[in-house]
């Protein structure tokens, strides 16, 4: 793993917390205030990420990347019965605010930032690492990279993100969309992170999620 320079990553998060800051004060909370097109793929990207929860016990799951907290409403939609003990942390300030305005509750919390201040038996991450602008994209990965140690570090049991998938060759995508491909970060997982991985790409979006457990040794 590469060492960042912290001005380079403090003005890259500067710029997403802008990005998505400006999304909510233009949508509300909703998927297009965090950058999706609508409820039914936002609810089935959850859906793939908690595939690793096991919810027939109760667990603590961290939520990064929370924006204004449209995981609970998806938990207390689908899994009412299990008790969720769940901390949102997101980069702006602004997310944080409407999560704390849409939610209350003893084992509802959010935090501002980039990583959790705990751990928890289960941590995902849906579409943080899909809006880099104009970073470079080494910085951009070097990013993904630390973001998934703390990810690894933080969750006991697993944790899960997503992905845009890079374009069939002569195709294009949106401006300053990171893609890429599963390989590139299976790989990683499992080399520098020590854990099995699961990839899931048949849920016929142009994305994928990556399932990451710790191997035992
Ligand atoms: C595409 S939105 C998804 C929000 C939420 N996960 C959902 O699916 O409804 C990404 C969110 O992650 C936040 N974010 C982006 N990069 C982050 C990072 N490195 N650490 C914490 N939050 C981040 C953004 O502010 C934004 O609210």
């Amino acid at each position: 793993m590469v060492s960042l320079h912290s001005a380079e990553l403090d003005e890259a998060y500067r710029q997403v917390e802008q990005y998505y800051t400006q999304k909510l004060r233009r949508y509300g909370p909703s998927p297009l205030g965090v950058d999706w097109s609508c409820v039914p793929t936002q609810a089935l990207r959850f859906r793939k990420l908690l595939t690793l929860c096991d919810f027939a016990n109760p667990f603590s799951l961290n939520d990064l990347g929370c924006g204004y907290g449209a995981l609970l409403d998806y938990l207390a939609l689908y899994h009412p019965q299990t008790p969720v003990d769940y901390l949102g942390i997101d980069l702006s300030p602004a997310m944080v605010r409407s999560a704390n305005r849409r939610w209350a509750g003893e084992t509802i919390r959010f935090h501002r930032g980039v990583e959790s201040p705990r751990s928890a038996d289960y941590s995902i991450a849906s579409g943080i690492f899909n809006v880099m602008l104009d970073q470079p994209i080494l910085l951009w990965e070097q990013l993904i990279e630390k973001t998934l140690a703390h990810l690894r570090r933080t969750s006991r049991k697993g944790f899960s993100v997503n992905f845009v998938h890079a374009p069939a060759s002569g195709k294009r995508t949106r401006m300053g969309l990171y893609c890429t491909e599963p390989e590139r970060w299976r790989e990683f997982c499992r080399t520098h992170l020590r854990s099995h991985v699961r990839v899931i790409d048949d849920y016929g979006m142009s994305e994928f999620t990556l399932l990451v457990e710790p191997r035992s040794c």
